[in-house]
């Protein structure tokens, strides 16, 4: 059982130092190895996912993740900027299916900028497409045509690719639900009514499932006005980087969202949802628990840990039930603490 810890940039340290002690002391035994990977390893090596970064997330059963970027590599070449450390990571290791559930702990009800009646109870998955579309494909580029400057990407996907998502979204409805909601954009993309067609075609193989189509502008609007009609949705690797971010906010802060992104064989890449918050770096304040509750996806879906994973999640909600927040989930009588202190907290809850 050996995982593969890359801290990252920015909060990154931070917040993996306390995932890593909440690992520890579950005491079961896992070996865990640090890399570098993001800007900090443009810093040390040139490159944003190194050689032996490579080597240890490939030999490792697990890979657990802060958070890369920040604006001091912003400006360098695309080749060495922090976030094409993580889509190559995404890439080698074959992570397809990206799991990112937003739920509101009923305690952060007034955290979200939505009334509390609209997100009270809220419990989505979203299912997003990791190594395919607009994000991969080729060509891609920006060259001087007809004498000027011509930006290009394109939007591919195969039906195997799209298959083996589905089906990683129904079994998860299956699992909860059974309701699920296909985001595309078939109306005017080519790409996305292939989309369609083969969810569909998928669907009679999953008959205790409820499939739904919707187009993606409608599904951004929809979930704002009523978030709580979903239950999961899946949808492609662009839609769903866009999607996902928005549904975190239902739940008051992304500071709390973890995700999962997993092969063929629930080898995992286990990240909190949200970036490196480079504004509140090395201050010791951001908030840990996304990482922690990462932590406790990789018991789960890789590890097959169950009660390990029910234990740590239990513990961030004791934590929550206690009155303790960071920053980003504090309110008017609750009790505001850093990092370590919230790190603390979930260790004497568990
Ligand atoms: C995410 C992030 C990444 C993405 C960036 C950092 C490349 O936004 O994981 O959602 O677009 O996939
Ligand atoms: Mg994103």
């Amino acid at each position: 059982m050996k995982i593969c810890v890359l801290p990252g940039d920015g909060i990154g340290p931070e917040i993996m130092a306390e995932a890593v002690r909440v690992l520890q002391a579950l005491d079961l035994g896992f070996e865990m190895e640090e890399a570098l990977l993001g800007g900090a390893a443009v810093d040390a090596t040139g490159k944003p996912y190194p050689e032996a970064t490579s080597k240890l997330a490939r030999e490792a059963d697990a890979v657990l993740l802060g958070a890369v970027g920040g604006p001091k590599w912003d400006a360098m070449p695309r080749e060495q900027r922090p976030e094409r450390g993580l889509l190559a990571i995404r890439k080698e290791l074959g992570l397809f299916a990206n799991l990112r559930p937003a739920i509101l702990y009923p305690e952060l009800a007034n955290a979200s900028t939505l009334k509390p009646e609209v997100v009270a109870g809220l419990d989505i998955l979203i299912v997003r497409e990791l190594t395919g579309d607009i994000y991969f494909g080729q060509p891609r580029g920006i060259e001087v045509r007809d004498g000027q400057r011509y930006g290009f990407n394109t939007m591919h996907y195969t039906e195997s690719e799209i298959r083996r998502i589905g089906r990683v979204a129904f079994e998860a409805a299956r699992k909860r639900n059974k309701r699920l909601c296909s985001v595309d954009k078939m109306n005017v993309l080519e790409t996305t009514q292939l989309w369609r067609d083969v969810m569909t075609e998928l669907a009679p193989e999953y008959p205790d499932v409820e499939l739904s189509h919707m187009l993606v502008d409608n599904a951004a609007m929809q979930l704002v006005r009523a978030p709580k009609q979903f239950d999961v949705m899946v949808t492609g690797n662009m839609f769903g980087d866009i999607l996902s971010d928005e549904a975190s906010m239902l739940t008051g802060s992304i500071g709390m969202l973890p995700s999962a992104s997993l092969d063929e064989n629930n080898k995992g890449l286990y990240e909190p949802s949200h970036g490196s918050a480079p504004d509140i770096a090395g201050k010791g304040v951001a908030n840990p628990l996304a990482t922690i509750l990462s932590a406790a996806m990789m018991l789960r879906y890789t590890f097959g840990k169950e009660e390990a994973a029910s234990r740590v999640e239990n513990a961030v909600k004791a934590v929550l039930a206690q009155g303790y927040r960071t920053g980003d989930i504090y309110e008017p009588g609750t009790k505001k603490v850093g990092t370590r202190e919230m790190g603390d907290a979930v260790l004497a809850a568990l």
